[in-house]
């Protein structure tokens, strides 16, 4: 009996990332689909394929077929927004001075205190549509603007929630040591006790965290407090991921690094010195352009040297209200490479397979492989470069998660 196909998708210039070097690109390729995973490639000459069954089939048009993209750094959830702030930087003030003056974070923290579950639930999927629509098929949200036992809960569940009726898989993130709540102000020590003894260990029993980070930033958590949460998050058997080197050299990043951290996010500040950490522990360096950007930011993280090291990098759009409202995943890969230099390439394994090993889902998604899921992006393009070059302008005509489509614009 031959396989009966669920899709087959065929007429599309498929742009695999297998291969280490290069795009991986199969001219007018085929791609044979069922229970949501990639059962077969072919080159459309193949004499195979006419002997092929299958309950639908999609004729892409001779578009760019690319792996699902991952952003694998966000703060969507949240109430609220800081345009005000925005407006207050641009008329001097420093993204540092409205966070040592209670605002920055903590305005957020508040808003999104006052905000029911399901209020949040909605302005978060309205955000991630956005993204979906641009060929996000996995997503990493993370708590942290919550920042008590109650409301770190409500936006973990919002996140689970996400994952299940967004039609997108969702990676949570507990980031509890995201900044000091007011009501532990001067006592920061009692609050990372509070993280580690309270909140981590009930919210990992409600299976609500994939993964435990935190800001380690002079106007964060030090050195010493990040180690205790990650050593914490060791003994529960949680992995670890760090904001580190944002604004200065705390040496987050070679911390994370010995507890095998799934990656290090921003990296502006980090000393070359520390790159060989990285490499060692398999740590993804994450690094956020849209937020260099929205922040005006000048020092640039050391490209050139972890791009010679090997370390894979990995590239986010870091949405937040406070220093990046990007809600473009393609606007993030332009920022990339106009500001960060990356090639296009770089940029498209930043938000598929690199992004799928800063997450540890890059044995099921991230390339387009055999055994792997369908999660499959169709563009109206011509040649992988153009996502990176477009500055605005959505060229995705479909998106399919697991085998199903999940955006449908009409591919022609
Ligand atoms: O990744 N650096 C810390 N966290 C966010 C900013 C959050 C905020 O300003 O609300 C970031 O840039
Ligand atoms: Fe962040």
């Amino acid at each position: 009996m031959p396989e009966i196909y669920d899709l087959i998708l065929h007429n599309v210039q498929l742009v695999s990332l297998a291969s280490e070097e290069d795009y991986g690109i199969i001219e007018n390729a085929v791609v044979a689909i069922k229970d949501g995973d990639i059962r077969a490639i072919y080159e459309a000459d193949s004499k195979q394929i006419a002997g092929l069954h299958t309950e639908q089939a999609i004729d892409g048009l001779g578009q760019l077929l690319t792996p699902g993209l991952i952003d694998c750094h966000s703060h969507l959830i949240y109430a609220g927004n800081r345009a005000n702030e925005y407006e207050m930087r641009l008329n001097g003030a420093t993204y540092q001075q409205l966070a040592e003056a209670g605002g920055g974070i903590l305005s957020t923290v508040k808003a999104t205190r006052q905000t029911s579950q399901d209020e949040l639930f909605d302005l978060a999927a309205k955000r991630l549509s956005y993204l979906i629509d641009e060929g996000v098929t996995s997503i990493e949200m993370k708590s942290g603007y919550g920042l008590d036992l109650t409301n770190e809960r409500k936006m973990l569940k919002v996140a689970q929630q996400l994952g299940r009726f967004s039609g997108i898989e969702v990676s949570k993130t507990f980031l509890g040591a995201h900044a000091l709540p007011p009501e532990y102000k001067d006592r920061s020590d009692d609050y990372i006790e509070f993280v580690c003894e309270k909140m981590m260990p009930t919210l990992k029993e409600e299976n609500l965290i994939d993964c435990v980070d935190a800001f380690c930033e002079s106007i964060g958590f030090n050195l010493e407090q990040t180690e205790r949460i990650f050593k914490k998050a060791q003994s529960l058997g949680l992995p670890v991921k760090l904001h580190a080197e944002q604004l200065s050299d705390l040496k987050g990043a070679k911390l994370a690094s010995e507890y095998n951290a799934w990656s290090v996010d921003h990296l502006e500040f980090l000393a070359v010195e520390d790159i060989g950490a990285l490499k060692q522990s398999n740590t993804v360096a994450t690094l956020l352009p849209a937020a260099y950007y929205f922040l005006s930011e000048t020092q640039l993280p050391p490209i050139k040297a972890l791009r010679q090291a090997g370390v894979p990098i990995a590239i986010a759009t870091d949405h937040n209200p406070g220093s990046s409202p990007c809600l473009s995943i393609l606007l993030t890969m332009n920022m990339a490479a106009t500001l960060f230099k990356l090639t296009p390439l770089e940029a498209l394994k930043g938000v598929t397979i690199n992004a799928a090993k800063a997450l540890r889902i890059d044995d099921r998604v991230g390339s387009i492989e055999v055994g792997k899921q369908a999660d499959l992006v169709l563009w109206d393009l011509e040649s992988p470069a153009e996502l990176s070059y477009r500055i605005g302008g959505n060229a995705c005509s479909m998106v399919i998660k697991q085998g199903e489509v999940i955006v449908d614009k009409g591919v022609g």
